[in-house]
């Protein structure tokens, strides 16, 4: 019988799985939030994922139950395992990329390089970071945010007073996270496999470029990241892969400083958008390699296939018409350019699609990434 995998969620990272599960001839099966999400192809199931009981339904067909995302409730994480469920990542790794503040002190456990950083609990508390950090830092809601929603720069303590009023409304009360706002150069992502009995294998170190908050192209490897800059960046996501028992694909986050740092932001226990272009520039892509991690198969060749790839987001889509109208001009100008497709309807700024270019001259690369997916906005 098939390897079958149980993915939760129905967004584009599991729609993504599908096309090396079908090569691989794994059984993945989704349970979606709703119809039509980008991975109904595959959905088995339409459910709730914070209702214990449908997501245990759902789990009892499958050999291991993954993720699509990290917002699935630790109670219910918990019956799954309670029942002699497979689950990776596991509820203990879960928690540290469901939780900044969580993850801010565990890092700082396993003596991972990241911003000064403080739980504050109200407007005094976070003026008073302000006062030690030449006035200016970055607050973070600890839970459920994306695409830089739940982040915002403060120069007083008293502009996070909304989400503190939110935080006295909640019964397990809470605090938010305040960082330093960090002055980088850049930023990198650095992802790392690893299975359930240790192995692990890492990506080479990327260059990520964020507009208002969301990812909008990737850099594969990150340039000038030979040598020092690739090892520094694969020990951090090795360090913490094997210290927090990540299984499956974790992504770091990071920043370079100006003095040449490299500072950890954020974790996700997930395929990520920072890895997009490991589907055709890698040997083995994030979704197979998710796949195999999850199913404790040995790993694949993480290497590049190129010397660069160039991933570009398709932000928003056309105001008028869907992605596939723009196929033919597209596709004629850019016979070179892989187009990925998420099946979302168009929404401004919302992610719906993202083409990847590999080649020898990143100059040529990035120009026919970027001309490509610009078929697909307007
Ligand atoms: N401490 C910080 N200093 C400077 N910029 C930051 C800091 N934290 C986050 N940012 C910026 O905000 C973006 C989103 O923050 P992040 O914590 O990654 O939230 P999200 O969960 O929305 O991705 C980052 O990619 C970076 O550009
Ligand atoms: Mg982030």
């Amino acid at each position: 019988m098939a390897l079958r995998v149980g993915v939760v969620g129905g967004g584009q990272l599991a729609r993504m799985m599908i096309a090396p599960a079908v090569e691989l001839g794994v059984d993945l099966r989704v349970l979606a939030e709703e119809d039509g999400m980008s991975a109904s192809l595959a959905a088995t199931a339409v459910g709730d994922y914070r209702d214990a009981e449908t997501v245990l339904a759902f789990a009892r067909d499958v050999d291991v139950v993954t993720f699509d995302h990290e917002h699935v409730p630790q109670s219910v994480l918990a019956t799954l395992v309670d029942a002699g469920i497979a689950v990776h990542p596991g509820p203990h790794a879960l928690r540290f990329a469901q939780d900044k503040l969580v993850m801010r002190a565990r890092l700082q456990e396993l003596g991972m390089p990241q911003p000064d950083w403080a739980a504050v609990t109200d407007a005094e508390q976070l003026q008073a970071f302000l006062d030690d950090h030449r006035g200016r830092a970055v607050v973070k809601t600890p839970r459920g945010g994306y695409d830089g929603k739940g982040v915002r720069v403060v120069s007083t303590g008293t502009e996070a007073d909304d989400w503190f009023a939110t935080l006295a409304e909640d019964a397990r009360g809470g605090a938010l996270l305040v960082e330093e706002l960090v002055d980088f150069t850049r930023e990198l992502a650095q992802q790392v496999a690893r299975r359930p009995s240790g192995a692990v294998r890492a990506y080479p170190v990327v260059e990520t470029v964020q507009r208002d908050g969301v990812c909008a192209e990737v850099i594969a490897p990150a340039p000038h990241s030979g040598g020092r800059l690739e090892d520094v960046a694969a020990r951090i996501g090795i360090t913490i892969a094997e210290g927090l028992e990540v299984t499956g694909m974790l992504a770091v986050e990071l920043f370079e400083t100006t003095d040449e740092r490299l500072l950890v932001n954020e974790l996700a226990m997930r395929p990520h958008n920072s890895g997009h272009w490991s589907q055709d520039g890698a040997v083995t892509s994030q979704f197979e390699q998710h796949l195999r991690a999850v199913l404790d198969l040995p790993l694949g060749d993480p290497s590049p296939v190129s010397e660069w790839a160039v991933m570009v987001n398709v932000l928003g889509g056309p105001t008028n018409g869907s992605l596939d109208d723009r196929f033919d001009a597209a596709m004629t100008e850019h016979p070179g350019a892989k187009i990925h497709t998420y099946g979302k309807a168009p929404r401004p700024g919302r992610k719906v699609g993202h083409v990847n270019v590999v080649g020898g001259n990143l100059d040529d690369v990035a120009y026919e990434a970027r001309a490509a997916a610009s078929f697909f906005d307007d």
